[in-house]
């Protein structure tokens, strides 16, 4: 890949993404939204490959959501079996650039080859440290929480943990990303102003930054011009820009 040269100055430790608009992509061309799909896979190499190259710690791309599964099945298998083929093929670029793979979501609804080329791809790639690549798979933020807030329930009536002893920490613990730091930038693609139940507890203090661009035509130049976009933000979490340190409102 060619050098990035104009890095902007500051860098989010983690960047997710909702990749939408692969089937219009499609229709715009009259082909079958499959191949919006197969083009957004080019995307994702790009996207990696940019975010690993830049140093960002952190990539997160929402590939299947849980409501996902109501789309046509053949939609769905298409979108299995690339999932599947690009962990294969993948599994040597991801060693050789020291990504880690991981997955949030019910994994326990994919097909079962789904979960063993996940599963093989989590461990070979477990030591890596240069980048974090997450894939939110059969991923729903209410979900999440559902089953986290279960798992604190359930330890709790076995008397495990004290109902007053759940802080934000011990919640954000039990959650699919536990041990990832938040969000700083959030980013979708093709127009649509949602957030579409994408890392609904992570996000909160994230900064969203929306692009017309639909995922496909997503490259290189879309993603900097996204990281030129939140390294212009001042993030007050609450604060007043005074205690920030944001530059006076002129
Ligand atoms: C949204 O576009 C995209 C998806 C539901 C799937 C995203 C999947 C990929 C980019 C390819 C597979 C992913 C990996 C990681 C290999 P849409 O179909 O909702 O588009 P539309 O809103 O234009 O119909």
């Amino acid at each position: 890949m060619a050098s990035l040269g104009s890095a902007p100055p500051a860098l989010p430790r983690h960047v997710a993404v909702i990749m939408d608009g692969n089937g219009r992509w499609a229709a715009l061309r009259g082909l079958p939204r499959v191949e919006g799909h197969r083009m957004g896979v080019r995307a994702v190499r790009t996207v990696v490959e940019c975010a690993r190259e830049l140093g960002i710690p952190f990539l997160t791309l929402y590939a299947f959501s849980l409501e996902n599964w109501g789309r046509p099945e053949p939609e769905v298998r298409t979108l299995m079996s690339l999932l599947q083929k690009f962990l294969r093929s993948e599994l040597p670029e991801m060693l050789r650039q020291g990504i880690r793979l991981r997955v949030i979501g019910d994994t326990s609804t994919l097909p079962l080859p789904v979960r063993h080329v996940l599963s093989r791809t989590m461990s070979a790639t477990a030591g890596n440290s240069g980048m974090t690549l997450t894939l939110g798979l059969s991923y729903a933020g209410r979900n999440e929480i559902v089953r986290a807030a279960q798992a604190l329930a359930a330890d709790a009536a076995a008397g495990t943990i004290r109902p007053g002893a759940v802080t934000e920490e011990v919640f954000a613990s039990r959650l699919d990303t536990a041990g990832m730091p938040d969000p700083d930038l959030v980013i979708r693609t093709s127009g649509e102003l949602r957030v579409s139940n994408f890392l609904l507890w992570q996000s909160a203090y994230a900064e969203y930054v929306f692009t017309d661009v639909l995922w496909p035509d997503f490259g290189k130049t879309e993603f900097l011009l996204a990281l030129e976009e939140f390294s212009r933000r001042h993030r007050r979490y609450g604060l007043t820009g005074e205690q920030a340190g944001s530059p006076p409102a002129k």
